[in-house]
C-alpha cells in the first residue's frame, strides 16, 4: 500500500505520515527532510538558496546518512528550504530517491508537497492535509520555542504566509492538492483526532 500525504507546512502532514506508517506497518519518508538538508548543506558552505547551481550541486551531492536532524529542524532552514525547492534542477535531482522509496515492494508513506501530484500520482491513498494559517503557525512556533529558537509568533505568521506562497506559486511541482486526494482539514482536531481521521480514510479507502 502506498500512502502519499500531501499540505502546507505545519498541517499535521508529517505528524499523521508517521501514525499512518505506525499502524500499517509501512517505511515512511519526510520528503522536506531532503530539501531542507539540501539547504542547509548550501547555507554552511557559504552559498545562497537563490544560486540555482549550488542548490543543484548540493542536491546531487546529498548523503541521507549524513543528515544533522538539528540543523535541518530550525526555521532558518525551512526557509531556506523553501527557496532551494523551486529549483526545477534541485527536485530533478531528488526525485528518483523518493521514487525508488515509494516503489519498494511493500509500499510506503511519503509525506511532502508533490507525493501525490508528481513523486507517486499512482497512490492507493492520497490525504491532503489542511489547517487554517493561525492554527498552523501557533504549532510551529510551540514547536520552535520548544526547540529553543528565538523567534516570535508573528514572525512566525509571516514566514509560514510567505513560504506557503512561493510553495504553491513555484512552476515545478507546486504545493496542490490531487484531483483524488481527499482533504483532512485538522483546524479543530487535536493530535490523536487527526490521526483516527487519517487511519479511518485509509481504512475506507483500501477496504
Ligand atoms: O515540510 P517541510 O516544512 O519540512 O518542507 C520544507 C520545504 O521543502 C517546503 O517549504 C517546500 C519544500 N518541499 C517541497 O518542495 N516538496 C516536498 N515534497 C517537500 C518539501
Amino acid at each position: 500500500m502506498l500512502i502519499a500525504v500531501d499540505g502546507p507546512l505545519a498541517s499535521g502532514k508529517g505528524t499523521i505520515a508517521r501514525a499512518l506508517a505506525a499502524r500499517f506497518g509501512l517505511p515512511h519518508l519526510d520528503t522536506g527532510t531532503l530539501y531542507r538538508a539540501v539547504a542547509v548543506a548550501v547555507l554552511e558552505a557559504g552559498g545562497n538558496p537563490r544560486d540555482a547551481g549550488a542548490a543543484e550541486a548540493a542536491a546531487r551531492a546529498l548523503d541521507l546518512s549524513d543528515i544533522d536532524e538539528a540543523a535541518i529542524r530550525t526555521a532558518g532552514a525551512g526557509a531556506a528550504a523553501s527557496i532551494v525547492s523551486a529549483h526545477p534542477g534541485v527536485r530533478a535531482a531528488l526525485k528518483a530517491l523518493q521514487q525508488d522509496f515509494a516503489r519498494q515492494p511493500g509500499g510506503a508513506v511519503l509525506d511532502g508537497r508533490d507525493i501525490g501530484t508528481v513523486i507517486a500520482p499512482e497512490a492507493d491513498v492520497k490525504l491532503y492535509v489542511t489547517a487554517s494559517a493561525e492554527v498552523r503557525a501557533s504549532r510551529r512556533w510551540s514547536e520552535l520555542v520548544g526547540r529553543g529558537d528565538d523567534i516570535t509568533l508573528d514572525q512566525v505568521m509571516s514566514q509560514l504566509l510567505e513560504r506557503d506562497g512561493r510553495d504553491a506559486a513555484r512552476a515545478d511541482a507546486p504545493l496542490m492538492k490531487a484531483d483524488d486526494a481527499i482533504e483532512l482539514d485538522t483546524s479543530d482536531m487535536n493530535e490523536a483526532e487527526a490521526i483516527a481521521a487519517a487511519i479511518a480514510i485509509v481504512e475506507t479507502r483500501r477496504a
